[in-house]
């Protein structure tokens, strides 16, 4: 059992934006979602977010786990927000504290950190070339980190020191409520520094070990939408190079953007710009062409994606053909070999194996059969305003071009509808079905001309 504190009461003035920072999203994320989800990780949590600007919103978005939260309001320095964080902390175990706006930190850095710490006071530390505006860690001719000095608060010699706290620590519980209840808020900044604390754990004898982050960017924070922007670029080439780890062939690592968890086969290839969200899985010799965005959905093997195809929540089977500009949502179950073409939408519907529908068509709440052609421009109307009705097309049928299926209808097997028809009734097996205007030509009439 471990107890955390995330630190998430924060404004992000620089952010520009009603939004409070911490909701603010890394690869269609909020940032403290990544928090929580990396610390999931963790067995056994006591969890306390101090919330403080956009309390309500942030409480809104954490609310569904299972979390104590403490207002902070004014902030008065990440002490303050530590003491009104401490009713909430079990004494028996460690307090790790987290920051809302730090959000990809990864789990085996914090087991880590947890570790060295073991029975005393843990702070993870980076080396910066520039350490300008960090806390610097002061250590003694034995390497024993004796105090943290914010910049503001620290002298010629401490501003020469590399090495920064990057605000994450860990420390006992007990000895940690009691040097928070020390804190003061006499520095330049007139807040109260839980950083402080540290002293005053060297004071009563207790070591402080550090360790570091396994990369860099675990540790950067995000302040304004330049920070942001950098993060979303290293959450991208991170997923992206596990991919390329896994066999994937990805034309462009950097346009490449992987939102959810996703699982490749062998010898899939995926162009540039694709976006995938949720949980996907795509099979073996799948290709994915360019600027796709792909959402909750399986592929199955040797199906081809082509440009522009936008599908959410469908089951694609084996060697079928998709787009390109193609529209699948959710529940959509493609058999193998199918073929679905250019600015055709299909939403709810199965369709069995090897039938097509090739152009320009919106096919709902249908239920079609193997083998079925769907000329162009053929509309399932399957809703009536209050009510969605089910069309059925049996294996083998022909659907003509234009045909609009006004739904509850069955088109029966190896049935053909003529070109234009518009059918409210159900057709029977076997035959030819149409509904048209018959076709005149009038020889008398004459075009108006300009005088
Ligand atoms: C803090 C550390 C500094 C470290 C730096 C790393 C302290 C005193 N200093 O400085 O040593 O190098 O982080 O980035 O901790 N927050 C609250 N309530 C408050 C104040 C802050 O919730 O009253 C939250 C902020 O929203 C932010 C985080 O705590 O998420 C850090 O606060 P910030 O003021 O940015 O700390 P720094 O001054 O940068
Ligand atoms: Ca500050």
């Amino acid at each position: 059992m471990i107890n955390i504190v995330i630190l998430a009461a924060g404004k992000g003035t620089r952010m520009r934006s009603k939004l409070p920072k911490v909701l603010h999203s890394i690869a269609g994320r909020p940032m403290l979602g990544h928090v929580l989800q990396t610390i999931s990780g963790f067995k056994a949590t006591n969890l306390c977010v101090v919330v403080g600007h956009g309390a309500d919103q942030v409480k809104g978005f954490a609310q569904t786990s299972n979390i104590a939260f403490t207002t902070q309001n004014p902030q008065l320095g990440t002490g303050h927000a530590l003491q009104l964080a401490a009713p909430h902390l079990n004494e028996a175990y460690h307090t790790l504290v987290l920051y809302g706006d730090v959000p990809l930190i990864q789990l085996d850095t914090l087991q880590r950190l947890i570790q060295v710490a073991a029975q005393s006071v843990g702070v993870l530390t980076v080396n910066m070339n520039d350490p300008t505006g960090y806390g610097r860690i002061k250590r003694n001719l034995e390497g024993s980190i004796q105090a943290i000095v914010e910049h503001k608060d620290a002298s010629e010699t401490d501003l020469l020191i590399n090495e920064v706290n990057t605000g994450i620590l860990i420390a006992p519980t007990t000895p940690l409520k009691k040097w928070l209840s020390q804190l003061s808020n006499d520095n330049v900044q007139k807040e109260y520094l839980l950083t402080d604390i540290i002293g005053f754990a060297v004071e009563d004898g207790f070591t402080i070990n550090s360790t570091q982050p396994t990369n860099d960017w675990e540790t950067f924070g995000v302040n304004d939408k330049t920070q942001l922007a950098a993060l979303e670029a290293v959450y991208r080439a991170e997923s992206s190079s596990r991919l390329l780890e896994q066999g994937v062939t990805l034309i462009d690592p950097l346009r490449t953007d992987l939102r959810g968890s996703i699982t490749c086969g062998m010898d899939v290839c995926i162009d540039v710009g694709c976006i995938f969200e949720g949980d996907v899985h795509i099979h073996d010799d799948v290709t994915i062409g360019p600027y796709c965005v792909i959402k909750n959905t399986t592929i199955g093997a040797g199906t081809h994606i082509a440009a522009f195809t936008h599908i959410d929540g469908a089951v694609i089977g084996s060697s079928a053909k998709i787009g390109p500009f193609a529209r699948l949502r959710p529940e959509t179950q493609l058999a193998n070999q199918t073929h679905i073409g250019n600015f055709v939408e299909i939403k709810k519907s199965t369709i069995a194996t090897a039938s097509k529908v090739n152009h320009l068509s919106y096919i709902g709440d249908a239920i079609v059969g193997q083998n079925v052609n769907i000329g162009a421009g053929v509309i399932t109307c399957n809703y009536d305003g209050v009510n969605k009705h089910t069309t059925t097309i049996g294996d083998n049928a022909f659907i003509g071009s234009d045909t609009q299926l006004v739904a509850p209808v069955t088109v029966g097997a190896n049935s053909t509808i003529g070109a234009g028809s518009t059918i409210t009734k159900n057709t029977p097996n076997d035959t030819l079905t149409l509904s048209r205007g018959k076709q005149i030509s009038l020889a008398s009439w004459q075009r108006p001309s300009k005088k």
